[in-house]
């Protein structure tokens, strides 16, 4: 089991579809003890989604641009366990304005927003817990590739443009107290968050076309394995990461037909 004995938070979890559940259920599955963290009114959906997994879990509360609720979150887990060895942050959010087409009129209130809740928070979060993390750590967030430009991605790409660049700068920081830092770079998964993106389909089309590996946008088990290799020690000399979970898409220039 290759999470034995590690303490994970894991951050994401609303529907048994998102990422973060499956990352959660594997980790179970690997031997970890696992908090997960929720806020406000989708808290409810959080515990539903809990009670599915292999084990109970709790649910600590949690809204990443809230700097009470992450000092909170610190002392909550220096008391339940003392340390901490992993975190994952699969925290993601644009305002409806700032995606499905409409790069070119975003105001940038709603582009600020998009940084803030789903880049700047992964800084957040890790200065949250590196505290805790005394025998060194791993703090792994979600990407969608952003080295290239999308249809209807808009300010959403961009967030991630900058999340890829936090988390090398995360790792220049914290790698000096054993923490390292890497990313997940998904294909598109069919949850809450990506079909709230109009004209997500669009995108998911094109990995049936150009993905050697295949791809079931219905399946986030592959990403949850690779999620758990680098929360374990098996990932001890990878930092400032991204790693490609998409079925090949990424190495491809064109579509396979
Ligand atoms: N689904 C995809 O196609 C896909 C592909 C690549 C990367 N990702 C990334 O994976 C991560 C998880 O998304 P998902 O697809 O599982 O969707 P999801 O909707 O299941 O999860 C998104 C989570 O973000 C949380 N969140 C939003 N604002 C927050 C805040 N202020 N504080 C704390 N939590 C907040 C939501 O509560 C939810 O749990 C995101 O970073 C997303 O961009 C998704």
């Amino acid at each position: 089991m290759i999470l034995e004995g590690k303490r994970l938070v894991i951050t994401g979890v609303i529907t048994k579809d998102s990422i973060a559940f499956h990352a959660a259920a594997r980790a179970l599955e690997e031997g970890a003890s696992v908090v997960l963290t929720s806020f406000g009114r989708v808290r409810r959906m959080t515990e539903r989604a809990a009670a599915r997994l292999p084990s109970e879990v709790d649910v600590l509360e949690l809204d990443v641009n809230k700097p009470d609720d992450l000092s909170a979150l610190t002392g909550s887990l220096r008391d339940r366990w003392g340390g901490v060895d992993g975190v994952l942050h699969a925290i993601a959010f644009a305002p409806e304005d700032a995606l499905g087409g409409r790069f070119m009129t975003t105001p940038p209130e709603s582009a600020a927003a998009a940084f803030q809740t789903s880049a700047f928070s992964l800084k957040a979060l890790a200065a949250a817990v590196e505290p805790l993390m005394d025998g060194g750590g791993s703090v792994v967030g979600m990407d969608f590739d952003a080295t290239v430009a999308w249809p209807i991605y808009d300010w959403m790409g961009v967030a991630k443009a900058a999340l890829e660049s936090v988390s090398r700068y995360l790792a220049r920081d914290l790698g000096p107290r054993g923490v390292r830092v890497n990313l997940v770079s998904a294909g598109p998964l069919g949850t809450v968050a990506a079909r709230g993106i109009p004209g997500f389909e669009q995108l998911a089309d094109l990995w049936r076309v150009q993905a050697p590996l295949g791809w079931d946008i219905e399946d986030p088990s592959p990403v949850g394995d690779a999620i758990a290799f680098l929360l374990s020690d098996l990932s001890s000399g990878i930092s400032g990461e991204v790693i490609h979970v998409d079925g090949g898409f990424h190495a491809m220039g064109t579509d396979l037909d």
